[in-house]
């Protein structure tokens, strides 16, 4: 699996923790930033990341901002990517086995990096459960076909 990952400045140590995480899980992974002491606007760094899992450069994107909302109304923009916001250990289960959700996003302003980590290892390892969510996702994607 290789994963995109990219914060804007609210969101920089959360963003160290999880590449350490990557790190210590072995995961493949390449930082889009931002090396910002200044503030920066979101979607310089959502949007690259999106578009790069969806046409499947990388598998999944993390992305990290003050709340982490910024970040996924960004990313859900772009055909394709299922970004699902999540500050809980339950969601980020949910979230893969029902959604297929292709970009998490989280906020270094909402949770810790205790349970910040807990919530990507879990999402990281979540699998899909397809039947009755692949009608759903289905539908999505064919919102996406015909309006987008
Ligand atoms: C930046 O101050 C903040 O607005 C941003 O990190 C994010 O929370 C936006 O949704």
């Amino acid at each position: 699996m290789k994963v995109a990952l990219a914060s804007d400045h609210g969101g920089v140590n959360l963003r160290k923790e999880i590449a350490n995480l990557l790190d210590e899980l072995g995961i493949e992974y390449q930082d889009f930033g931002c090396e910002c002491e200044s503030s920066v606007d979101y979607p310089d760094y959502a949007l690259p990341v999106a578009k790069k899992v969806a046409d499947g450069e990388f598998d999944r994107g993390i992305l990290i901002c003050g709340t982490g909302i910024g970040m996924c109304i960004t990313a859900n923009k772009v055909k394709g990517i299922r970004c699902a916001l999540v500050h809980d250990t339950f969601s980020a289960k949910a979230t893969r086995q029902h959604n297929d959700s292709n970009i998490l996003a989280m906020g270094e302003r909402v949770i810790g990096p205790g349970l910040a980590r807990d919530i990507a290892e879990i999402w990281l390892k979540g699998e899909y459960e397809g039947g009755r969510h692949a009608n759903r996702i289905g539908k999505i994607t064919e919102y996406e076909k015909t309006h987008l």
